[in-house]
């Protein structure tokens, strides 16, 4: 069976670099999606739930899921037992999947950087970030802005894969470390744990970071 133009790019890490092309580009792939990380492999967001669930005891906590895009890491947190989930995420299709579930309280169509959301500080018990930081996405110089979303003492859970920890430009030779470790210096948040994940996406490995909100 042929893979999605898609599933292609991931494998090549061939993202479009602007935010109009990821956002076309997630737009597009929206209603296969789910299918298509499922054929491939994509624990990923269970496990990021999985990490949540041990941080946050609290069934009623309310979690902000960013980079939300169909709803996979929601899906996985109300199997844990979690309700009061948010998301927000670039791809309006990709949004109306996320939608469809029945499962968010409140979705926000937004670009997600160094722009301010439309949230009030400390909002959420929690923040989960999955998947989405690498190439044509996210980079580390939102982290001042989901931190800023999270209630003092809540969890933050964020993922990379390997490949892209080690070759993007704004990551390698240890500059993502070193971004999340310069914000521990300036007291915004301490970390809390770190796996390396041997089957992040499609076999290949990843890393799995948690932080807890100062
Ligand atoms: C690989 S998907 C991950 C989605 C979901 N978290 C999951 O694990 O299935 C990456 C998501 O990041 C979103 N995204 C990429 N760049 C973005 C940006 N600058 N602002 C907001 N969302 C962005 C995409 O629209 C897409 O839904």
């Amino acid at each position: 069976m042929s893979k999605s133009a898609q599933i292609r790019a991931c494998y090549e890490r061939n993202f479009p670099q602007t935010e109009e092309g990821i956002k076309q580009f997630y737009d597009e792939w929206a209603s296969t999606y789910v299918k298509d990380m499922a054929e491939e492999g994509y624990p990923a967001p269970r496990r990021a739930a999985e990490t949540m669930a041990k941080l946050l005891t609290n069934k009623d906590a309310e979690i902000m899921d960013m980079a939300c895009g169909t709803g996979l890491v929601a899906h996985e947190l109300t199997k844990l037992g979690f309700k009061n989930i948010d998301g927000v995420d670039i791809s309006t299709e990709s949004l109306k999947f996320s939608k469809e579930r029945g499962i968010y309280r409140r979705l926000i169509c937004s670009r997600i950087g160094t722009n301010k959301l439309d949230i009030q500080d400390d909002s959420y018990d929690g923040l989960v970030l999955c998947g989405a930081l690498g190439s044509g996405h996210l980079n580390l110089e939102c982290l001042p802005q989901l931190i800023r979303i999270v209630k003092p003492g809540g969890p933050i859970i964020l993922d990379v894969d390997s490949e892209s920890k080690d070759t993007v430009d704004t990551f390698k030779d240890g500059k993502f470390e070193a971004d999340l470790e310069a914000l521990v210096r300036k007291g915004l948040w301490v970390k809390e744990g770190y796996e390396f994940v041997p089957d992040w996406m499609f076999n290949e490995p990843g890393h799995q970071y948690a932080y807890k909100v100062v």
